[in-house]
């Protein structure tokens, strides 16, 4: 039994079944074949990252952190980058689409990708839950804009809500009935359209990153004038753990950089253009967002940014609400092309996994007309768009935050597991092996001795039971880094990987308790699934 858990697909099976898939006239969602270049890739990964995390997740972030939130998104975009250099060499050396699931499945073997391919639900899925309540938001500002205002209870969730909107909703069984009908039918108009198969072409995933970009270099060039500094000062209102407060949301803002690894199959030249892909938009995300950060801590008091729709109420602020108008209807058609490639994404890994043999045959059903895996998608469907109905953004971005760092984790451990590469004269990327024999221990020595004090203080029991359990993750967090630096330190691990790996831990151990309660929920479910279903009809258990 154990061996079995940890059955691995081999490389050639992979691209075997990825050339079954091709010959299924999938439609895959970008509807190109071996057409992408590094171009459209970073295009793409701009299209999938720039999204509610800039138009909404921001404002709460600035208003724990202050104008030190810009801080953070240097240290965040710091660790994806050691991810997506992970995710490059996997995407060099695998280069079919699917992901984490598919990279697990050859590194560690099946359980693990059974895990990471569960984890990646909260990413895609539950993530996209927040993207649509973000989409909401803006929505509901462009509406107002054209006179039209939909009742408070009709675009709102029970835990957002006032009490003036509790007391005007509709009450059924004495129970205030308050929804987000706008982040409802969103999500109903994108499944449809990844149901009949749009075409992300080229054009239209370009001419919606090409307005991202516009809107916020816009926001930046105006938004300077109206910076105030003095709003900077104090640079970290409520110190460093006040910053740290906003990881998840600051994190959310970075998360769809690797969703360009799923277009693997479209690539001209995928080992060499989607690392460059991947690492290039993550750069041009990470500018955007520092300067942003700046721009919306300068131009109002960081207390005041506690709102959904961030960019657009700076500007209302200062007294611009025609441009605050712009910044809404822009923002509504920004985070839609984030909607569509998660909405798209999400299928497509479910497909993997069903034809894999790990999820029911017909999540790998295939249109006979439009060519996309309907049942997925209309399943993805429901997942998204009823919970978008009651949920708030918070919730949702720590439970999406906290997966897709576990994925990111998964990812780079799974990278210290691959055989090292042989020399070639080839262009494909390979990830610089930096030897950690010495570094990595250093550089965890130096930490310890840096923040001895803080680090005491975590370990510590002061302040009983109720006030150490939020430390068992950073406790674990330890035992982790202890444990990595020795091998490092006796098996020379590769430095990015490990530097990865603990840093996405670490940011993970950030992430309030109560979320790393749903997150075990959440696995102890997909593992139940996994031994009750998914283990005995694995397609490697029949071979
Ligand atoms: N990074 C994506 C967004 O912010 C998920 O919407």
């Amino acid at each position: 039994m154990s061996n079995s858990l940890f059955r691995k697909k081999s490389l050639s099976t992979i691209m075997k079944d990825a050339n079954e898939g091709m010959t299924d006239g999938l439609e895959t969602g970008v509807g190109m074949h071996k057409v992408l270049k590094v171009k459209d890739l970073t295009a793409m990964g701009i299209a999938a990252v720039i999204g509610a995390g800039i138009f909404s997740t921001i404002g709460e972030a600035s208003f724990h952190g202050g104008p030190g939130v810009s801080l953070l998104f240097v240290i965040t975009a710091i660790t994806c980058g050691f991810s997506a250099l992970c995710y490059a060499e996997f995407a060099s050396r695998v280069p079919v689409s699917g992901s984490a699931y598919t990279y697990s499945y050859v590194t560690f073997g099946e359980l693990a990708a059974w895990v990471i391919g569960w984890a990646l639900i909260l990413e895609y899925a539950i993530g996209n839950i927040a993207v649509a309540i973000s989409w909401s938001g803006y929505f509901n500002n462009l509406l107002s804009g054209l006179g039209i205002s939909l009742p408070d209870w009709l675009s709102s969730n029970y835990d957002s809500a006032s009490q003036a909107t509790v007391a005007a909703a509709p009450h059924i069984f004495g129970i205030p009935f308050i929804v987000n009908l706008p982040a409802f039918i969103i999500v109903v108009l994108i499944t449809y359209l990844a149901y009949v198969g749009i075409r992300e072409s080229k054009r239209s995933a370009n001419f919606m990153v090409g307005l991202k970009i516009l809107v916020i270099l816009f926001v930046i060039a105006l938004g300077f004038f109206y910076v105030n500094p003095s709003n900077w000062n104090p640079f970290m209102p409520n110190g460093f753990s006040g910053v740290l407060k906003g990881v998840s949301a600051v994190f959310f803002a970075y998360i769809g950089f690797d969703a360009v690894s799923t277009t693997a199959e479209e690539c001209a030249n995928p080992q060499r253009d989607l690392p460059k892909g991947m690492i290039y938009s993550l750069i041009i995300c990470t500018v955007l967002y520092v300067l942003i950060s700046f721009v919306l801590t300068g131009m109002v008091p960081f207390y005041k940014l506690k709102v959904d729709d961030p960019l657009a109420f700076v500007f209302n602020e200062v007294n611009l609400p025609g441009i605050s108008y712009i910044i809404s209807v822009s923002a509504v058609v920004a985070t839609t092309s984030v909607l569509l490639v998660f909405q798209i994404g999400q299928p497509r890994i479910w497909m993997s996994m069903s034809r894999d043999g790990l999820l029911p045959k017909k999540f790998a059903k295939i249109h006979p007309r439009f060519k996309t895996p309907s049942f997925a998608t209309i399943i993805t469907g429901i997942i998204v768009g009823v919970p978008a109905l009651f949920l708030n953004l918070t919730i949702v971005t720590d439970l999406t935050s906290i997966g897709t760092l576990f994925a990111f984790i998964l990812v780079c451990g799974g990278v210290l597991m691959l055989p090292p590469q042989e020399k070639t004269s080839d262009k494909r990327f390979r990830l610089p092996y930096i030897n950690g024999q010495f570094i990595v221990p250093a550089l965890v020595i130096l930490l310890l001795v840096l923040f001895r004090g803080e680090i005491g203080h975590r370990l510590s029991f002061e302040g009983g039971w109720e006030i150490w359990k939020h430390n068992i993750p950073f406790f674990f967090f330890v035992i982790v880094t202890v444990v990595i630096s020795f091998f490092s330190a006796t098996r020379k691990l590769s430095l990015i990987p490990v530097l990865g790996l603990l840093s996405c831990f670490y940011l993970m151990t950030e992430i309030a308790l109560k979320n790393w309660i749903v997150f075990s929920i959440w696995l102890v479910i997909g593992l139940t699934i996994y031994f009750l279903y998914s283990y005995r009809h694995s397609k490697l258990r029949q071979a």
